[in-house]
């Protein structure tokens, strides 16, 4: 799907189009000379190749991908329930949390996509050290609380804050079942072009595995199980097996204990389907189709072009293949991300918090597709426009930069327009 749109595949398409007129204008011409009056032969039916699955119509944003069991399509629907639920302090929300459900920010513009709704996350810097300040209850903020007395401050001790925009979780399942092996074969030890790229390395807490990270803006986790759960403690305040401890208000432990009043973990086995909260959510987020593309029009195609001059693709690969997959529909796909999934040293555009694997400087490349439909952009969300967000990337983006600076106005829209089809 994505090579169509680039520049040498576009010649090959042209080359590959003209014989084919040519000859198909011989065969016509010999077929009415030879059999003079005679009604042609029907044409011979074009070429089949066996469809991998039935012809559907493409999903939208928030649909599940195309090609699902009833039982897949029902745990899809299970855990877009988990996923829209509103959590109470009777169920365990809180006493310190971001938001009461997933969907509050994962919102548009359908269910599991982005909002403009940023998380805070704190630390301390000094020298080339980095302090999560865990005890002071970092490096994640949370800005509500059940009760006021819980609300969390950034503490005096935190010399550098960064916000992270809640991103879309379009395809999140196609990305997880790309193999660590493949991504790891974009990882470069010498600069091309100033581009290096480092695979971010991080123990799964589900599998308790060493992975390649590829999940969040730092590339933090490797299985959509492990951010649930993550998620679901950081950001709501839900306890569960994966992460079975609360966090205090700014570390306060004596403050949890007063208002923490549900017993951890928070997030029980559902005894009709053997599954937990985080387990139904995983499975949702898998099966969440990827972003719809736009049709290929002249101008996107020259858009692809400026894309791959300006050396675009050395970190926003268009595409991977997935491994198997249990779940046919994400079995051996090729995926059109337009992401390496690396972490690279973005220079003055890193967010200075050390997590995970990555460093103060380092971001993963986030995925391009359906970026038209997540503005504002950038991991903190200062992009107003993609112009705006290519324009501030720094480090080892500068020499790609540079050239998309040096582009005409008119290229750069073009450019543009491409970046808006994916
Ligand atoms: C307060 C807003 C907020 C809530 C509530 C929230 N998220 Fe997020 N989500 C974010 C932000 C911000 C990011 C980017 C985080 C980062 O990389 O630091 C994110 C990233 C993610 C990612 C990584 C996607 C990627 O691009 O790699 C997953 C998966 C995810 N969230 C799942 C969930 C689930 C499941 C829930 C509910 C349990 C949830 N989120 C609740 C804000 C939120
Ligand atoms: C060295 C690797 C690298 C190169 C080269 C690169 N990018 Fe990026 N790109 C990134 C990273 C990393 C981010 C996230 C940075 C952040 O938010 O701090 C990013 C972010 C973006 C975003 C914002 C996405 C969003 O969801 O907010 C767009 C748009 C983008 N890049 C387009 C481009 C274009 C167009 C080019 C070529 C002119 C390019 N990039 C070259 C690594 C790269």
């Amino acid at each position: 799907m994505s090579s169509t749109r680039q520049g040498p595949s576009i010649e090959r398409q042209i080359h590959s189009v003209t014989p084919w007129l040519v000859v198909s204008a011989m065969l016509l011409m010999s077929i009415s000379t030879a059999s003079g009056q005679q009604k042609p032969p029907p044409p011979p039916p074009p070429p089949q190749q066996p469809p991998k699955q039935p012809p559907q119509a493409t999903p939208q944003f928030g649909d599940p991908v195309a090609g699902l069991t009833g039982q897949q399509l029902a745990a899809f629907n299970a855990g877009k329930g988990e996923f829209t639920d509103r959590e109470t302090p009777a169920d365990g929300l809180g006493p310190i949390f971001n938001r009461d459900s997933c969907v509050a920010c994962h919102s548009g513009p359908a269910v599991g996509g982005s909002s403009n709704i940023t998380a805070t996350r704190f630390g301390r810097v000094s020298g080339s050290t980095f302090d999560p300040l865990t005890s002071l209850g970092g490096s994640l903020l949370q800005e509500k609380a059940i009760s006021p007395e819980g609300l969390e401050k950034i503490p005096a001790q935190a010399n550098v804050t960064a916000l992270r925009q809640t991103t879309a979780l379009f395809g999140m399942g196609l990305i997880e079942a790309i193999p660590d092996a493949t991504i790891l074969k974009g990882v470069r030890t010498k600069a091309v072009d100033g581009v290096l790229g480092r695979a971010a390395m991080v123990q799964d807490v589900a599998s308790g595995k060493t992975m390649v990270g590829r999940f969040g803006w730092k590339a933090q986790q490797a299985t959509l199980l492990a951010f649930a759960g993550d998620a679901y403690v950081n950001e709501m305040g839900i306890t569960n097996r994966l992460f079975p401890t609360e966090n205090a208000p700014n570390g306060n432990l004596d403050l949890l204990k007063k208002l923490d009043k549900v017993k951890d973990p928070e997030d029980p086995v559902n005894p009709a389907t053997g599954k937990a909260g985080i387990d139904a959510l995983a499975d949702y987020m898998r099966m969440l189709a990827p972003p719809p593309t736009q049709s290929t029009t002249a101008s996107t195609v020259f858009g692809a072009k400026f894309f791959l001059d300006c050396g675009c693709t050395s970190c926003h690969t268009p595409s991977m293949t997935t491994g198997g997959s249990p779940i046919t529909a994400l079995n051996n796909v090729t995926v059109s991300l337009y992401s390496d999934l690396l972490l690279h040293d973005m220079g003055s555009l890193g967010d200075g918090i050390v997590q995970g694997a990555a460093n103060a400087h380092e971001m993963k490349t986030p995925p391009l597709w359906g970026v038209r439909a997540s503005a504002p952009y950038l991991h903190d969300g200062r992009a107003k426009t993609l112009d705006n967000a290519i324009q501030a990337h720094d480090g080892e983006a500068k020499s790609s930069r540079d050239k998309y600076l040096k582009l005409s106005s008119d290229q750069q829209k073009l450019l543009v327009e491409f970046l808006n089809s994916l």
